[in-house]
Parts: structure tokens; sequence; C-alpha cells
């Protein structure tokens, strides 16, 4: 590491312990310990399964762990947090509607800190699940339904 890259990395690691010290109280603001990204990301999970179905959803991280909600039909499930200070954040969450599931990695910053920096946005579908990239919206991920035999 030069000196240049070694002057950065402390200043961040530095801005990283104010922004630790600094953060609030509300749990679902201080989902990593150690965090640098100026700006929060916001993950959306949308139920378009249909009318009258409703999607469960169980998101985790390492750290955190979501609950268990219930969305309704156009509705989403949302939650906020910094990528933290190693980029190695990651939530997963358990999807299931009647006899469908499946557990998916519904944030990675090593995969998604480009395509979504601050919007990730899910499609729950009957046929599958789909990810929205920022930006253009465009349809750039897609997950399988398991279905219990
Ligand atoms: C969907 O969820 C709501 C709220 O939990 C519940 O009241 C409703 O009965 C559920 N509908 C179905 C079809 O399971
Ligand atoms: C999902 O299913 C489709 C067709 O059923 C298949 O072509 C595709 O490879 C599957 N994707 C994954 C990630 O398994």
């Amino acid at each position: 590491m030069g000196i240049g890259k070694q002057a950065l990395f402390f200043t961040m690691l530095l801005i990283a312990l104010v922004e630790a010290a600094m953060s609030t109280t509300d749990s679902k603001d201080k989902v990593d310990k150690f965090v640098i990204s100026p700006t929060k990301t916001i993950v959306r999970i949308y139920n378009k399964l249909g009318e009258g179905l409703n999607l469960t959803i169980h998101c985790k991280s390492k750290d955190d762990d979501l609950g268990v909600s219930t969305v309704a039909y156009n509705s989403y499930f949302y939650w906020k947090f910094r990528v933290n200070f190693l980029g190695t954040t990651l939530f997963f969450c358990g999807l299931s509607w009647r006899d469908a599931s499946g557990v998916f990695d519904m944030y990675k910053a090593k995969r998604d800190m480009k395509r979504c920096p601050t919007r990730c946005n899910w499609e729950a579908q009957k046929d599958l699940v789909q990810g929205l990239r920022q930006g253009d919206n465009v349809h750039d991920m897609a997950f399988n339904w398991t279905y219990k035999t």
C-alpha cells in the first residue's frame, strides 16, 4: 500500500469511526457498525403476485434479523442501511407464497453497489422474482421459485 493509499485508508477509517459514534439509536439505521457510505441504500421487495395473494418475507444479514412480514398484493417491504466499511454487506431473504418459496441474496454490496447504489427494487411475480437495476429500471436479475412437491 503506497503512502497516499494509506492516508486515504486512515481517513476513511476515521470517518467510519466518527459515523459509528454518531449513529442514532434507531435500530433499522445502524444495521452495520462501521460505515463509510455517505448515502443510505433502500431495498424494496414488491408483491406483484396478483390479487389476493400475500407474500411472506423474512430478511436477515449476519448481524440483523428484520423479522417476518406479510405483504399484500401491490405493497412492498423495505429496509434501509449503509454499506459497511469492508463492502461485505449482504442481506438474504426467505420469500414464500402458497407452495412456492426461495432464499435469495437481495442485497450484496459486491454485486449491487454499482447496479443499484441507493434504490434496489425487487418484484415477486408468480413465475419468478425479478431485480431492477437503478436508473433505467431494467429487469436485469431473476430468481426462480422452488415448489413443494
Ligand atoms: C393476507 O394477509 C392479511 C394480513 O396479515 C390477512 O388478514 C389476510 O387474511 C391474508 N390473506 C390471505 C389470502 O391469506
Ligand atoms: C429459471 O427457470 C428457467 C425456466 O424455467 C430456466 O431457464 C433458468 O435457467 C432458471 N434460472 C435459474 C437461475 O435457475
